[in-house]
């Protein structure tokens, strides 16, 4: 390097991608694959809690998770069981990322940014735009559409849609157990 040249000096960026993923759809694939773009490495971090009861088991949603990224190489997945500042700092991450799909999501997001930047004012949270084809998406509807055996193939990568039907045994139309 010439004495001219300045390097740019780059922090390395981690940004972590919380949530409960139960399970992954597209539209959490959508703010993944941006994330990828926007930083240095992205961790998706599966929230393990001993007090909802999700459908996937941490492992399961870890699975697939890792199943629906692999093309991505600085994607990680992981799950936490602490606070969420507390498990960026052991990360040595600087960004949450969490997305928005509309003003409803807003209310609660602001809460959980302003909690976490009182609890630790090191960390940011970076706001992504849902893209406006999956807004209306989420882990709930997904789970209530396969569930009554409907068509889940645009909301969700193959891996997921295979491994809801192996959770929900198709009722037959009348309600009668198969
Ligand atoms: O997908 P979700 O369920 O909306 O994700 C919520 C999540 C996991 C991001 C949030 O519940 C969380 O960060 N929990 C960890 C506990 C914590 O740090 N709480 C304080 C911030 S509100």
């Amino acid at each position: 390097m010439s004495p001219h040249q300045t390097r740019m000096e780059h922090e390395f960026r981690i940004a972590v991608y919380p949530g409960s993923f139960d399970p992954v759809t597209f539209g959490h694939l959508d703010i993944i694959r941006r994330s990828a773009k926007q930083f240095d490495r992205v961790i998706v971090a599966v929230l393990n809690n001993t007090v909802k009861s999700p459908l996937f088991s941490v492992q399961e949603r870890k699975d697939l998770l890792a199943e629906v990224t692999r093309d991505l190489p600085n994607v990680e997945i992981d799950s936490f069981r602490d606070l969420l500042v507390r498990y960026m700092r052991s990360r040595q991450a600087q960004v949450i990322v969490r997305g928005i799909r509309s003003v409803t999501d807003f209310e609660y997001e602001l809460q959980m940014a302003s909690t976490n930047r009182q609890l630790d004012e090191g960390i940011e949270t970076v706001f992504m735009m849902t893209n406006p084809k999956y807004s209306y998406l989420s882990s709930s509807i997904v789970k209530e559409i396969a569930k009554f055996n409907g068509p889940v193939q645009d909301l969700v990568p193959p891996a997921v849609e295979v491994a809801l039907q192996g959770k929900y045994v198709a009722p037959s139309p009348d309600g009668t157990p198969n």
